[in-house]
């Protein structure tokens, strides 16, 4: 590394309303530590960030589950109960402490799931593809250990306002625990990316078929708690879209690189505090 992108590194950067000392950021990575069996953050997650937070740092969190129908790794904490919105105070306020800034990352994981993390819900995805479940090297993380994962079913249209909900309904509870931003997993073959790509996505709907379409959950995800708030409030700038997570295995087969970069620009999304602050307090 030249001494120019050096300097640059440890420079500051404002994401939105946080002000990071430099550009080193903790990427957010599942440790499966929460207090089970309902996915509380404790000592031991408290531990973990009280260790890695550093003065004017990010840090984005593992990633958080919706609610206990969207559960997909055993020890994978939630943001959905008050007993868990305490736990992430606790870390937050640590984080805070030392100087730093977290952001929550919330996760639905669609089809990665088993019923025994769901409260025996069948876990959705955009399509149904009896192959996902059937591979036996497929393996999901559960409380008996690691097993294929159950049989999904197709999202109906009609329940994507409720998955919108719950995504508002996390942030609001990120907020409340005191976290300077949450970010969107729009990645890794979860929920929001088994509606962007084509081998996943076989929908006829206006949820499937063109780039645009697929992408159209992801982009309601982000817009919906302004959307429903104050429709005439500013979307958020795809300013804030880190465009540098893009890989080539995220390219869908029908989709030029060109093409993928001007109507989805992701892989993570963040959501900055400004844009909720305005609408949820
Ligand atoms: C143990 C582990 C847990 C991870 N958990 C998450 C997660 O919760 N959310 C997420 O978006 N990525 C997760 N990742 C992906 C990492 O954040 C990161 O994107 C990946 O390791 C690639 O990083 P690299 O390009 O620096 O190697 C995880 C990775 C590892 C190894």
């Amino acid at each position: 590394m030249n001494a120019t992108k050096t300097s640059q590194l440890f420079s500051p950067v404002e994401l939105g309303s946080t002000r990071l000392k430099h550009r080193v950021v903790m990427a957010p990575l599942t440790r499966s530590r929460s207090v089970q069996p309902d996915g509380v953050p404790g000592d031991l997650m408290l531990e973990y960030y009280t260790q890695r937070a550093s003065d004017g740092g990010l840090i984005i969190s593992e990633a958080a589950q919706l609610s206990l129908a969207t559960r997909g790794w055993h020890g994978a904490p939630g943001m959905y109960s008050d007993a868990q919105v305490d736990g992430w105070k606790k870390i937050v306020d640590v984080v805070h402490t030392k100087g730093g800034h977290i952001f929550a990352q919330l996760w639905h994981p669609g089809r990665f799931s088993h019923v025994s993390l769901t409260g025996g819900e069948a876990p959705v995805s955009a399509s149904v593809d009896p192959e996902y479940w059937q591979n036996p090297s497929r393996l999901i993380s559960t409380p008996s250990g690691w097993i294929q994962p159950s049989p999904h079913r197709a999202l109906a249209k009609s329940e994507i306002p409720g998955v919108l909900e719950e995504y508002g309904k996390a942030v609001k509870r990120a907020k409340s625990a005191g976290f300077d931003g949450v970010e969107v997993h729009a990645g890794n073959g979860y929920l929001i990316d088994q509606f962007l790509q084509d081998g996943s996505n076989k929908r006829t709907d206006e949820y499937g078929g063109s780039i645009e379409n697929r992408a159209r959950l992801l982009f309601e995800v982000v817009r919906w708690p302004l959307d429903v708030r104050d429709r005439s409030s500013r979307e958020i700038s795809l300013q804030t879209v880190d465009l540098s997570q893009i890989q080539p295995r995220q390219l869908s087969s029908t989709a030029t690189p060109t093409q993928y970069r001007s109507v989805v620009t992701l892989f993570r999304i963040l959501i900055f505090r400004e844009g909720y602050e305005k609408d949820f307090c």
